[in-house]
């Protein structure tokens, strides 16, 4: 696994950072690291606060680094189109009301984590699983080996530099999903509950009308 546990009176994880390699093996590397301390907030007998402080800022600087270098070269290269880097940074914002919902539970103990921890892992594991069907793959298969290196290169040295700085705090991913619903990647919170409802009346009328249907 590539991070380190380092013991003492500030108990820390040290996530690995390359500094070079292929984009698509480097992204790769990261989706496992994700599962990885996901599963390290997960267990009991593991130092969950570091764990999850870890989590949080590879999970900022990974997709930060992925907006800024990958997906607008991916798509100057026509590897892929608006649709997928729309749709990309779309699921990183929800991976980030997700993690800010995390990183607000207080303790490491309650339900609360428990249930933050659980939708986190769902949004993070859809994500890779379309990051890698839809981004990746063409990335693979449209452009050369010598630009996934020189993006390789770039995005790590972004993503680096945030986990240096530290990208994560609670004010810093509220920023970030502020900035996300700002820029209309995601509606607000309350509109989309709004919108769930309507769409909920709408199921029940149908529902209804197809029943009274069936009486006559
Ligand atoms: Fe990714
Ligand atoms: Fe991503």
């Amino acid at each position: 696994m590539h991070i380190r546990h380092s013991g003492g009176m500030a108990n820390s994880i040290f996530v690995f950072r390359p500094t070079s390699g292929d984009i698509v093996e480097l992204i790769l590397a990261d989706h496992r690291l994700f599962e990885d301390l996901l599963r390290e907030c997960r267990r009991t007998d593991r130092d969950r606060e570091a764990s999850r402080k870890a989590l949080a800022e590879l999970l900022v600087a990974h997709a930060e680094a992925e907006e800024s270098h990958v997906y607008p070269k991916l798509r100057r290269k026509r590897a892929i189109g608006s649709h997928e880097e729309e749709h990309g940074e779309e699921e990183h914002a929800d991976i980030t009301e997700a993690l800010l919902e995390f990183l607000e539970a207080k303790g490491t103990d309650t339900q609360k984590y428990d249930d933050a921890l659980e939708k986190l892992s769902t949004v993070v594991g859809h994500h890779a699983v379309e990051e890698e069907l839809t981004i990746l793959n063409p990335a693979l298969t449209e452009v050369s080996g010598t630009v996934r290196a020189e993006l390789g290169a770039a995005w790590a040295t972004a993503r680096n530099r945030l986990l240096d700085e530290g990208c994560a705090s609670i004010p810093q991913v509220r920023a970030i999903l502020e900035r996300a619903v700002s820029e209309g990647t995601i509606a607000p919170a309350d509109a989309r509950e709004e919108a769930e409802e309507i769409k909920t009346k709408a199921k029940k009328k149908a529902e209804k009308v197809e029943e009274d249907a069936k009486k006559d």
